[in-house]
């Protein structure tokens, strides 16, 4: 019995897959590489190049390894580009969702997970955010990741095909062996460490005007391997349950961008310069998670909740790898 994870050569994919493995579990990485690296399937997974868009390669997965559940990471995931590019994000992060799920009903596959987000909820009205908060997605990334959710809920009413949407907020961080590679970078920790090494002059913070303690986003920061661990408590609470679920995965801790940035100097003990921007648009003020119910149903506390051993974990990778997988 096998554990398909869908983007198992990208960031939080990798990661998964190396604890799937560590806790005995058999393990097939299907991948497209178009942002995944090779370099990140870890060595003990059997790994099928893949695009979710090509139903015959898919469902020859299906068809050599018998499937036990399946771990659904594979996604666009650039808020900027899915404002600009709505087509490619509904394409590939609903109708490819949705193949999967077609190869899964013909081969009586019960169990899914999926990587959700928190950008379900756009501008929160409540903070901490539960998963009773309304959603109302402010960009076609988070409308994308809401309207598989409802394509699971309709998949389990038809098929009987049981799911958990896991709403990840701010993933960051990196195990010994793999950490985040997003080409451009754009995400903050892994910017702020990239300007520690020198590959980057300084760090552009976008907005200093939001009604926040210092006028600066605040965002809640998980680490990757926190979030690993919630996909294989999932998957017992799943083996267990006949359900659809939806569950935030955040620390409950928010940080604004300029603590960030001043635990960065800290940590690497470089000056990082910061230079001031407009706001980006899209943007929350703040976004910070109640993960109560996850703590309660499938028995989820985070392990590294702490800022500085998250921005430590994705140092320590930067120095491994300065210029990512490939060397570029
Ligand atoms: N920021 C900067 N400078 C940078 C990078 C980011 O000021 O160089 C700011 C952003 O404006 C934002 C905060 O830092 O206020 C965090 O930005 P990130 O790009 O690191 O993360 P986001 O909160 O925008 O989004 C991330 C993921 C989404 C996911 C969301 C859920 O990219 O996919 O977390 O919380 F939906």
């Amino acid at each position: 019995m096998n554990i398909l994870v869908t983007g198992g050569a990208g960031y939080i994919g990798s990661v998964l897959c190396e604890e799937l493995v560590r806790e005995g579990y058999q393990v097939v990485v299907l991948d497209s590489l178009s942002r995944g690296h090779r370099a990140a399937v870890v060595p003990e997974a059997v790994f099928v190049q893949c695009d979710l868009g090509n139903r015959p390669t898919l469902e020859g997965v299906f068809q050599s390894h018998v499937i036990e559940t399946v771990m659904h990471l594979a996604a666009d995931t650039s808020v900027e580009q899915s404002m600009v590019e709505p087509g490619r994000f509904f394409s590939n992060n609903v109708t490819c969702g949705i193949n999967l799920l077609e190869c899964m009903v013909k081969y009586k596959v019960k169990r899914i997970i999926f990587s959700s987000s928190a950008a379900v909820y756009g501008q929160p009205k409540e903070l901490p955010v539960t998963e009773n908060h309304a959603t109302n997605p402010v960009n076609t990334y988070g409308e994308s990741k809401l309207m598989f959710e409802r394509v699971l809920f309709w998949y389990g009413q038809a098929y009987g095909i049981s799911s958990i949407s896991l709403r990840y907020f701010n993933v960051a961080g990196a195990s010994n062996r793999f950490g985040q590679d997003h080409r451009p970078v754009t995400m903050l920790i892994p910017n702020v460490v990239r300007v520690a090494s020198g590959q980057a002059e300084y760090i552009p913070i976008f907005g200093t005007d939001y009604d926040t303690r210092d006028g600066t986003c605040i965002r809640d920061y998980i680490h990757v391997i926190d979030i690993a661990h919630a996909h294989i408590l999932a998957l017992n609470y799943l083996r267990k349950n006949k359900t659809h679920k939806v569950y935030n995965l955040g620390n409950g801790e928010g940080y604004s961008v300029k603590e960030v940035v001043e635990a960065a100097r800290r940590i690497t003990g470089a000056t990082i310069p910061v230079k001031t921007y407009p706001r980006r648009s899209g943007d929350p003020a703040q976004l910070v998670a109640s993960s109560k119910l996850a703590e309660l149903e499938i028995g989820w506390k985070p392990q590294r909740p702490e800022l500085d051993d998250i921005i430590e974990s994705a140092w320590q990778w930067q120095k491994e790898y300065p210029h990512g997988y490939n060397g570029e």
